[in-house]
């Protein structure tokens, strides 16, 4: 009898994650990150927040970038993912590397770069119904949000919601941001936004860049 090697949880993961990506588009995945990596990342927002590391979200770019609470009332920490700050930031980002390899094999779609930042968005706090791509922009290909929230409740709101059609008015999927969930999704061309919360709701927003 032939012996097929079982494939290892991993591996799983992430054909999940890439059957979805083909055939939808998106692919939410729970528990992506292990307990303890989440709780970390976690941990280090927290204490870079208290420490005043965040600014305001901008909208746009360069000189059209604007502050616009209306649109969007998160605050931002971005990350140099060539100087991996702490052991947590390291296993992120060797995993969203994994994710890159594994996404060029499957759709090549020549991803070679990834930026990410830390968001924290203050209870009733929200990001209005966007696009990822700057105007003018093709560049960002792919978005990853890995949530950092533990015990995240349904009536805590905070939900990313996902649209399923272009114009982004029609049927959508809501997705908890819960410790460990990771959504992703083919940036162009996909509506979504950031339901307010009742609760401080924490995140890691990652965009994979091709050339
Ligand atoms: C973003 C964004 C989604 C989320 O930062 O552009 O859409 O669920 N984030 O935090
Ligand atoms: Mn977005």
């Amino acid at each position: 009898m032939i012996q097929i090697p079982a494939a290892s949880a991993e591996d799983l993961r992430f054909q999940c994650l890439l059957d979805d990506l083909i055939t939808q588009g998106w692919s939410v995945q729970k528990n992506f990150l292990t307990a303890d990596t989440a709780a970390m990342l976690r941990a280090e927002c927290l204490i870079r927040w208290q420490g005043g590391e965040f600014r305001h979200a901008g909208v746009g770019r360069g000189a059209e970038l604007k502050i616009r609470p209306e649109v969007r009332s998160d605050h931002v920490c971005w990350l140099d993912p060539t100087i991996p700050d702490t052991p947590q930031q390291q296993q992120y980002f060797a995993t969203m590397e994994q994710l890159r390899q594994a996404v060029n094999r499957a759709i090549f779609l020549g991803i070679f770069q990834f930026e990410a930042f830390f968001a924290v968005y203050p209870p009733g706090k929200f990001y209005q119904k966007h696009l990822d791509r700057f105007r003018g922009s093709e560049d960002r290909t792919l978005t990853a949000v890995l949530y950092l929230n533990e015990d995240w409740k349904e009536e805590d709101g905070g939900q990313l919601r996902l649209y399923l059609d272009e114009a982004g008015v029609g049927p959508h999927v809501d997705v908890l941001p819960e410790a460990g969930t990771l959504a992703v999704f083919l940036t162009e061309g996909r509506w979504h936004e950031v339901l307010p919360a009742t609760r401080e709701r924490m995140s890691l927003t990652g965009f994979f860049r091709t050339r």
